[in-house]
């Protein structure tokens, strides 16, 4: 059983690692696809790699391989430290990280093979899902059994997020892939197209979102050496996330026969969703004032600080992208894709990036492997999602404004061509910081320590 030892933050290094693999998978991946978009004869047509199969796989990937599995790595740290309480059992959270990285590679293979449900973020089969759902589940009661152990009465509001996040998650990931429908994943007809965007959102909105919070309610305080400016701010941000972010999924419906009412909901929300974005922003940025030489002197501090930055972009963009006046231009075009890229990867996947940086010299007692790669890595991710958001953006307006003066689709692909070719290249960025952090986390976790390799030298 020593896949399953016993070792103190095991099962935080082991998050870890397996984000710091699932990223160079999952930007390779987005790499062939954005390859696929620019040539898209160049690779022929192998039935495994094919577009439509290769999207879902990428997606998958980043979202739960690469930017969840740090922010739940970081996650067992932090409720550990600010509960002042072990984890309850390093075994069983290895166990429950086995189980997530072998059902996320199982729903890796069996979408190469077609294998799939169809549903956006939905995709993996019934068996995929079971296994997430267990991982989800083990996770939850691991860390619920050391809160009650705690020697900690304060609960601070990182641990509000992570335990908030993990229930949410289990439920939306339950209900919105239909789980009861075992052969399909889904039920029929216009309520499956509610279902699903409720679900699609709620994966960014109440995974995501809550537990890459928690980690910069964790790290800006700690690099800013000062208290959180204000805790009835962080509390009145996350009672308002939960009770907007449920139920806005149907903005993603807005050009369909979904009822009105739903739409009207979904628009006012989305709009809404300024007060628990500005709660969390505010309060860091009154943290962080006067104070930001500290932040950028701390590798994590600097990652998480800019993933903040992508975070006040997406929420600006996204209530305005909610508004049907705005969305007429924007809907299904590149423009969205910009938005998801600045989302998941400048804001949950940096703070990801973050957290991981900040928590590893606190677990392993040594510093950062490479404090330079740490830091080619951030510029390299900051650039390539500066150059995707370019790119994309103005990709999307060209073919939102032609679609809109009548153009027909095909017609405006040779416009977008150079558009294509240079999200690829851009991506290229993205890949190489994924390998170059991938060999920096690994050493750093478990590579010789600084010490014993002067020693050698
Ligand atoms: C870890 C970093 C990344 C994250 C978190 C990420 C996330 C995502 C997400 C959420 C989507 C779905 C977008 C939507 O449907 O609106 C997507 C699509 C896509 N991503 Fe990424 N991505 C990453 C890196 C990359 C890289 C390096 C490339 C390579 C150029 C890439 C290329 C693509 C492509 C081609 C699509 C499909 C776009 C389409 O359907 O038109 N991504 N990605
Ligand atoms: C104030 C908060 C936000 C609002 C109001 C919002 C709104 C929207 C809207 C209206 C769309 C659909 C656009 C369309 O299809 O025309 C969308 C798409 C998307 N958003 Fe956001 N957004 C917000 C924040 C975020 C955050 C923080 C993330 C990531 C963590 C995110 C990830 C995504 C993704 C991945 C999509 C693409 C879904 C697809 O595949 O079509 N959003 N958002």
């Amino acid at each position: 059983m020593s896949l399953l030892k016993q070792e103190q933050h095991g099962t935080t290094k082991a998050f870890f690692l397996s984000s710091a693999v699932w990223l160079v998978v999952g930007t390779f991946l987005g790499f062939i696809d954005a390859t696929h978009l620019a040539a898209p004869e160049m690779l022929g047509n192998i039935p495994w790699i094919v577009f439509g199969r290769l999207r879902p796989m990428h997606t998958n990937v980043v979202i739960f391989g690469f930017v969840g599995s740090a922010l739940l790595g970081s996650s067992h740290y932090l409720v550990y430290t600010l509960l002042r309480t072990p984890l309850f059992s390093e075994r069983l959270g290895k166990l429950s990280l086995w189980i997530w990285n072998l059902s996320i590679a199982a729903g890796t293979v069996t979408l190469s093979l077609g294998y799939t449900q169809s549903r956006e973020y939905a995709e993996w089969i019934w068996s995929v899902d079971v296994g997430i759902m267990v991982a989800l589940a083990l996770m939850f009661f691991n860390l619920l059994q050391t809160a009650r152990r705690r020697q900690e009465n304060v609960l601070y509001v990182s641990n509000w997020y992570v335990f908030g996040g993990l229930v949410f998650t289990f439920f939306i990931y339950f209900f919105g892939n239909a789980m009861w429908e075992p052969s399909t994943g889904a039920i029929t007809g216009m309520p499956d197209a509610i279902l699903a965007w409720f679900y699609g959102h709620g994966v960014v909105g109440l995974f995501l979102t809550p537990l890459a919070v928690a980690v910069a309610y964790y790290v800006i305080p700690i690099v800013c050496r000062s208290p959180l400016y204000s805790h009835t701010l962080s509390l009145v941000g996350f009672w308002t996330i939960l009770m907007i972010y449920t139920h806005i999924g149907t903005h993603h419906l807005l050009q369909t026969p979904a009822p009105t009412w739903l739409k009207v909901l979904a628009i006012s929300g989305s709009l809404a969703m300024i007060i628990p974005v500005m709660t969390v922003l505010v309060n860091l940025w009154l943290t962080m004032r006067g104070r930001l030489g500290y932040v950028h002197a701390d590798m994590g501090g600097k990652f998480v600080a800019a993933g903040l930055l992508w975070y006040v972009l997406t929420c600006v963009q996204g209530p305005l992208q909610a508004l049907p006046v705005i969305q007429k231009v924007t809907h299904l075009n590149n423009w969205v894709i910009a938005h998801a890229h600045m989302g998941v990867l400048g804001f949950a996947g940096t703070i990801g990036l973050g957290g991981i940086y900040f928590i590893m010299p606190r677990i392993t007692g040594r510093p950062i492997y490479s404090e330079r790669l740490a830091d080619v890595q951030y510029w390299l991710v900051l650039l390539g999602m500066t150059g995707f958001f370019g790119v994309l953006t103005a990709a999307g307006l060209i073919q939102g404004s032609g679609w809109l003066n009548g153009e027909t689709v095909y017609r405006l692909l040779p416009q977008i061509h150079i558009y294509m070719v240079l999200r690829a290249s851009i991506g290229l960025l993205l890949v190489g910081g994924g390998v170059i952090g991938l060999y920096n986390i690994f050493m750093s976790l478990y590579g010789v320590p600084a010490r014993s390799r002067e020693e050698t030298l």
